[in-house]
């Protein structure tokens, strides 16, 4: 989703354009650049890629950037941002909406001002521009801002004179510092190992960064040390790829935060499960678990959280790698009677804002869009909480999975990455997996996958299947000998078929080998070889796994 990058101090305009880089991950179609110089602000923005768009970016003393990804208007140069008031002294970059964007605009052309392009972002510019000039003041002017506009945003105003305001509500604004500069960004990660303080702006409040250093209004959250681990590649492809190898270690972490923190809930009553994405899956996971308790529990996808008409639950738990997931967030936002618990990787996050109780996944910054150490963590914070089980062996038996599947889903790769199609089936917890593994195919190599309850196979799906047509089947020690007759029944109509199980089957023309564990334990080992099945296929097919079309990691916007 959009990134917001901005710098107050030497080297602002070098810094921002990195800072940018490391913000691509989040997924854009549009990028640009505004720096202060001279009493003047320079803007380069257009479609496409930063190195293509702001390589090259002029010196100056403050600047500001912006990854857009596309909500209000088309993808063109002009809606790009930084957007520029009339006389070309202030620039905006912005993330979220402005409600009441239609009418400030009406307004706004009716006192005489001239708009660029068709975004909500630049009537904040305009206002900003009519506050300076009626106040003579940057901070009152930004409250004039404040005061008119409606909405979830956050956003960073930059002045000719090379100020930087920012402002937030509902989307999440960092402020950092070091000895000889100030940064905002919407996101840690281009402040890792710059920044020796970051804070989090909380909704309603705003920071003035001058060169003196950076007034905050209100309340900042101080960003603990472990969010603020750099991020690298080290000596792999793709973030992706490092992130499905370190699951060993992820798991080891936060098996022993878990421990360590004594970490328990004690639900007595109705819970509902809110996620996105795979994070929903996880949240199925869960509400297996809960439910073998005899717990009334129950997964939501969070966007469709509104059209529940039944009773209200007594605890939400949310599950959000990031912290940050909109259609997660807008629920908790209006929930008053609840207990909310958090599940998230990502300490400092805005869910944080809204929970009772919050719990970590120690899974480290996750660079790559297709979540992976973060669902085999939050699997195991589940685990933990509700199983009963000691999976101290979890992290080493993940390490073999590893292993043992990664020259086996290399070769597959070569032979799906001509295919159109994949079927995911299972039984009972499987089927989480298999609805785990399609989304990890479908994200990052574009071929078609659904996934089915095995069972459920026969009764449409199977039309589909003739010569060739690959279906991945996981199948753990409880549920082997029901999913059988399935696989036989694929077979039989000439299906690829792709085993992930403790025991072989000569049925199958790829096996995955899988420890032979409980059913709790086994979905965070079963679903290993569906993450590199899917990375390695992307490879093949000549994609960036970490950066798939028309997706991003942290989706803000309902
Ligand atoms: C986006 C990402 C998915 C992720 C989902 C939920 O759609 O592309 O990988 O699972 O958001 O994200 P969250 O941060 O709430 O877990």
């Amino acid at each position: 989703m959009c990134g917001i990058i901005g710098m107050v101090g030497e080297g602002a305009p070098e810094f921002v354009v990195r800072g940018l880089r490391t913000l691509e991950y989040r997924g854009y179609d549009s990028s640009g650049i505004a720096v202060a110089k001279g009493g003047v602000v320079f803007v380069q923005k257009g479609v496409g890629t930063i190195d293509r768009i702001v390589s090259e970016p002029p010196e100056g003393v403050a600047a500001i950037g912006h990854t857009r990804w596309a909500t209000h208007g088309g993808v063109t140069e002009f809606n790009a941002h930084p957007h520029l008031d009339c006389s070309g002294k202030y620039a905006v970059v912005h993330n979220g909406i402005i409600e009441n964007h239609t009418a400030l605009r009406q307004e706004l052309v009716g006192r005489g001002h001239v708009f660029t392009s068709e975004t909500d972002s630049e009537v904040i510019v305009h206002l900003f521009e009519e506050g300076v000039a009626r106040f003579g003041d940057y901070e009152k002017a930004l409250n004039y801002v404040l005061s008119k506009i409606r909405g979830q945003y956050a956003f960073v105003i930059l002045t000719a004179d090379g100020a930087i305001l920012a402002a937030r509500n509902g989307a999440p604004l960092l402020v950092g510092r070091s000895e000889n500069a100030t940064f905002v960004a919407s996101d840690p990660v281009p402040l890792l190992g710059v920044a020796s303080e970051i804070y989090r702006l909380r909704d309603g409040s705003y920071a003035v960064v001058t060169r003196a250093g950076a007034h905050i209004s209100g309340e900042a959250q101080r960003v603990p040390e472990i969010s603020a681990r750099r991020v690298e590649l080290g000596g792999y492809a793709h973030y992706m790829e490092k992130e499905i190898f370190e699951q060993p270690r992820a798991l080891r972490d936060t098996l022993d935060y878990l421990r360590r923190e004594e970490i328990s809930l004690e639900l007595d009553g109705r819970v509902h499960l809110l996620a996105a994405g795979t994070s929903y899956h996880a949240s199925l996971y869960g509400e297996y678990l809960l439910r073998r308790r005899g717990i009334d529990a129950r997964a939501f996808v969070a966007s469709e959280y509104g059209s529940w008409k039944g009773r209200e639950p007594d605890y939400i738990i949310a599950v959000s790698q990031s912290g940050e997931t909109e259609d997660v967030l807008s629920v908790l936002r209006n929930q008053e009677g609840p207990e909310v618990v958090a599940i998230t990787n990502t300490p400092g996050s805005t869910i944080e804002e809204y929970a009772n109780t919050v719990i970590y996944t120690r899974a480290g910054p996750e660079v790559g869009v297709a979540a992976t150490k973060t669902y085999t963590t939050q699997l195991l914070v589940f685990a933990h909480l509700f199983s009963g089980e000691r999976p101290d062996k979890l992290p080493e038996l993940a390490g073999q999975v590893i292993e043992s599947a990664k020259p086996l889903a290399e070769r597959l790769a070569d032979e799906l990455a001509r295919k159109n199609n994949a079927y995911f089936l299972g039984r009972g917890l499987d089927v989480v997996t298999a609805r785990e593994g399609a989304l990890k195919l479908k994200e990052i190599s574009y071929i078609h996958a659904e996934a089915y309850p095995a069972g459920e196979s026969k009764h449409g799906p199977i039309s589909l299947v003739e010569n060739g047509f690959p279906v991945f089947f996981t199948a753990s020690p409880d549920t082997f000998d029901e999913t059988l007759p399935n696989v036989h029944e694929m077979r039989a109509r000439g299906a690829e078929v792709v085993l992930a199980s403790s025991e072989p089957s000569e049925l199958a023309e790829y096996w995955f080998s899988v420890p032979h564990v409980s059913e709790v334990i086994f979905p965070m080992l079963s679903v290993i070889p569906w993450q590199l099945v899917a990375y390695y296929t992307a490879v093949r097919r000549g994609l960036n796994p970490d950066r798939p079309r028309n997706l991003a990691k942290s989706v803000t916007v309902r």
